[in-house]
């Protein structure tokens, strides 16, 4: 059975810097994989590759096809940011049935309604006619989620998506995250808050140089003294973490 996503011989340059170099991963679906890895070292420029946002040489797949863009990954592949990405000038509700009605051109009336019920699962409803800026970090970010939710997407990929909050609202960030991984979604984590990865993942992929260097369940590559550089991350960022 093909991986829910995967990538072939990822190679990313930007000029003569090889950023990625090679990268293979494969996701299946239901998965939740934490991507750790010292700042450079890629996360970032793999995941915007595995969503069809940047260019890249090698082969991405979703369910056996092909990504080349953002067109093909679209409504497909949810994307959440460190910088939640909101429409200043929308209001909660407006931003969350946008895509909904935009990309999947499903009427308004619709998209409100099916925005209105996801604010509600979510216990958002009581922002839903607030703007943006209005919204703590923690909401602003659970709105963004919702905003990738509504297109029912095949999976989510967050980047850093708790870095720019205080922790009692990364907090209920990642408490959204690990509900959403009760419920079968299949994600993509990069993050540095190994407390909370133990929480929500089942796989953890370590990143340094453009190469993933460790990969497997949560056990095997926290618990894995084996490689120096894994171990000197770890204890850097579980220090950080406390
Ligand atoms: N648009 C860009 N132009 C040139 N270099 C870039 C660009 N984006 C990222 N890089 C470089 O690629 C490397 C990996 O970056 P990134 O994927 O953001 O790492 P991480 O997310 O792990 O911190 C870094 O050395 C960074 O400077
Ligand atoms: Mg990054």
């Amino acid at each position: 059975m093909d991986a829910l996503i995967a990538a072939k011989e990822l190679v990313k340059k930007y000029g003569d810097k090889t950023v990625l170099n090679g990268v293979n991963v494969k996701i299946d679906k239901g998965d939740v994989v934490a991507i750790i890895g010292p700042s450079g070292s890629g996360k970032s420029t793999l995941v915007r590759c595995l969503a069809g946002l940047e260019k890249y040489d090698g082969l991405v797949t979703l369910n056996g096809a092909p990504i080349m863009d953002a067109k093909t990954a679209k409504g497909k592949i949810g994307m959440v940011f460190q910088s939640f990405n909101l429409f200043p000038h929308y209001t909660v509700l407006k931003n969350v049935a946008y895509p909904y009605h935009t990309i999947k051109k499903i009427n308004k009336t619709d998209s409100l309604r099916k925005a209105k019920t996801l604010l509600e699962k979510m216990h958002l409803e009581d922002t839903q006619n607030q703007y943006p800026s209005t919204l703590s970090g923690g909401q602003k970010q659970r709105v963004a989620i919702a905003r990738a939710l509504i297109m029912e997407p095949e999976i989510i990929i967050y980047d850093e998506p708790t870095s720019s909050l205080d922790p009692e609202l990364a907090y209920e960030v990642f408490e959204t995250i690990k509900n959403l991984a009760d419920n079968g979604y299949t994600m993509i984590v990069v993050t540095h808050q190994i407390s909370a990865v133990r929480h929500f993942a089942n796989k953890i992929v370590f990143m340094e140089h453009g190469n993933i260097c460790v990969e497997g369940s949560i056990e095997n590559v926290l618990n894995n003294m084996n490689n120096p550089n894994l171990k000197k991350f770890l204890e850097r960022v579980e220090f950080s973490d406390l």
